[in-house]
């Protein structure tokens, strides 16, 4: 089987960065046409900053990063440094990137694509929220048909809410994007917290990563120590959970991950259960399904999984 022709859209963000290198280190299985940086863990400059820091850590200087929306579709911007850090990507001292950023604007990357490449041949890796591919939908709703699959990490059901009680932080930024994502019919995957909460970065997990003696292994070791503060405290969880490489893990071994086909849909209006997704777990509504909920994971295979291919870099 070829590798997936994929289009990546962040905002690095450690866990982003880990998702980045999985995908960067492993050509068998998938083809990154480029990395389009959004808005969200930390303010735009930063995102397209940090997605080049990554390629460069990584050695894949010739893929292309192109800077995004730099806020939601209608409302403020939150972003969160109270998680990553004032960089985003606190944790390792990286350098600056030398690589260059494209002229291009993200979104125009985007559509420019789905229109040259063969319809049903590309899918979109949705790590942060989810305003540039909105964005290029309403820009031209006639790519929407040729998107191949959108495998995003966003949302929630048992596990609820990570910046709200009741919404998980990429949704939560800009709900209307995701409303409109949502509701596009593309094939989603959505990656909740209710599995990358079971993806936890614990000690023997992160020594793994350390003990690569690589400088993308040490850095991964120094991310997740960094980010893992916040839920640790919040959570008392035993380990960072590595949400955004559950999107790139899927399209590897989707074998590691198992959820249902369900009804997904935003809340947009209230403003105590903004960006909530009101997933039809159980079934209770006839409202016709639109999307893949993972629930669970091989945490051991996922970790393996990372391991054995970040060490490559
Ligand atoms: O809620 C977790 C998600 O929000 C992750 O993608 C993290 O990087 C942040 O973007
Ligand atoms: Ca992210």
């Amino acid at each position: 089987m070829p590798p997936r022709k994929i289009i990546i859209d962040t905002d690095p963000g450690q866990d982003d960065a880990v998702a980045i290198l999985l995908a960067l280190s492993s050509p068998e299985d998938m083809e990154v046409l480029g990395i389009t940086a959004v808005a969200g863990n930390v303010p735009l400059e930063l995102t397209q900053k940090n997605a080049r820091i990554v390629c460069e850590l990584a050695g894949k200087t010739d893929v292309p990063v192109f800077a995004g929306c730099d806020r939601p579709l209608g409302r403020q911007l939150v972003t969160a440094e109270h998680v990553h850090g004032k960089t985003g990507l606190d944790g390792p001292s990286l350098p600056d990137p030398t690589m260059p950023m494209q002229d291009q604007h993200a979104v125009d990357f985007i559509i420019e694509t789905l229109r040259r490449e063969d319809a049903g041949t590309v899918t979109l890796c949705v790590l942060g929220p989810l305003t540039n591919i909105a964005t290029a939908f309403e820009k031209a709703p006639d790519v929407i048909e040729r998107v191949q699959q959108i495998v995003l990490m966003g949302g929630a059901y048992f596990e609820v809410g990570n910046i709200t009680p009741t919404a998980e932080f990429n949704i939560y930024v800009d709900p209307e994007a995701a409303e409109i994502t949502f509701k596009s019919g593309v094939d989603i995957v959505v990656m909740p917290l209710d599995v990358t909460h079971k993806a936890l970065v614990t000690q023997p997990r992160n020594d793994a990563f350390r003990d690569l003696g690589t400088p993308s292994g040490i850095a991964v070791a120094q991310m997740t120590d960094f980010f893992e503060r916040f839920d640790k405290e919040k959570y008392g969880s035993n380990g960072a959970p590595l949400h955004d490489p559950c999107v790139t893990a899927y399209l590897i071994a989707p074998e590691l991950f198992s959820g249902r086909r369900i009804n997904v849909e935003i809340e947009t209006r209230s403003d105590l259960t903004r960006g909530m997704t009101v997933a039809d777990w159980w079934g209770v509504t006839d409202r016709p399904a639109n999307a893949t909920f993972i629930g669970d994971l091989d945490a051991d295979g996922f970790f393996a999984l990372l391991v054995e291919r970040i060490g490559r870099l």
